[in-house]
């Protein structure tokens, strides 16, 4: 790699960070191989500690490098594509993609709705309800965070056989008939609070992509409303546009 540009505008750990990026685009760097460490891009680049240290911090919150303590940082694999139009299930999603889903529940119990799950949902403060929450894995690694909620009434018994350990999509239909045919899902950012960041395995402050989504059957009864937590570093949600007539 050549040297950095000192006199441009473009700040050194920007350009270092160009540098890396270019090398993993181009191939010479592949995921799985360990990057220059803190030392090494300081010798190379001639840049102090702290500016190596955020080109590589900052590569890591944005998913293109992880580290490994005691053994050096390394190319991340690409982000997995997740379209947002479908309505799918994570279970669905993983398979499709050659993955094996899971779900390791953190809590499961019968409660009382409270005031932002009865507005979601649309039932009284006092309802009650079923609230899972679960940490969604994708081949043993952490990629989601889902809190589902849904009323008692509709899945009465739900956790009479334990925990929902694999796909709730699967168990609303197999055992309570329950289609879920349409959604309303809103994605905004938020930053991993200390909790959320030790569950997902990344640092605290990385980007995650929160998804709330309220899912209806046939006959429009609003079934679940879900708040998701996915890895900003191991994610990239992409939908098609289309440009309407009336735009134009
Ligand atoms: C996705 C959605 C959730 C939904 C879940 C169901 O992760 N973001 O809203 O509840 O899938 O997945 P599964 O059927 O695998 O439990």
């Amino acid at each position: 790699m050549n040297n950095l540009g000192k006199d441009v505008p473009i700040p050194l750990y920007y350009q270092i960070k160009a540098r890396l990026l270019e090398a993993i685009e181009n191939g010479q760097l592949k995921p799985g191989d360990r990057v220059m460490s803190e030392r090494e891009l300081t010798t190379q680049f001639g840049v102090s500690r702290m500016t190596a240290r955020q080109a590589l911090t900052e590569m890591e919150s944005q998913g293109f490098l992880f580290r490994v303590q005691g053994k050096g940082t390394f190319v991340a694999t690409p982000k997995l594509e997740q379209p947002l139009a479908g309505l799918t299930s994570f279970t669905e999603d993983m398979r499709r993609r050659g993955l094996e889903p899971a779900a390791r529940v953190i809590s499961a119990e019968e409660t009382v709705a409270g005031r932002k799950v009865a507005r979601a949902l649309g039932v009284g403060e006092t309802a009650s309800i079923y609230r899972l929450e679960r940490l969604r894995l994708a081949g043993g690694e952490p990629m989601a965070l889902e809190v589902s909620h849904i009323p008692s009434s509709f899945v009465p018994g739900l956790l009479d056989r334990g925990p929902v350990e694999h796909s709730l999509y699967r168990v609303l239909d197999e055992r309570y008939g329950l289609q879920l045919i349409r959604a309303n899902q809103s994605l905004e950012a938020v930053a991993a609070n200390p909790y959320e960041a030790e569950v997902l395995k990344v640092r605290e402050g990385t980007p995650l992509l929160l998804l709330e989504r309220v899912s209806r059957d046939a006959q429009d009864r609003n079934i679940e409303f879900v708040r998701s937590l996915y890895r900003g570093d191991r994610y990239r949600f992409t939908t098609e546009l289309i440009r309407r007539e009336d735009t134009l």
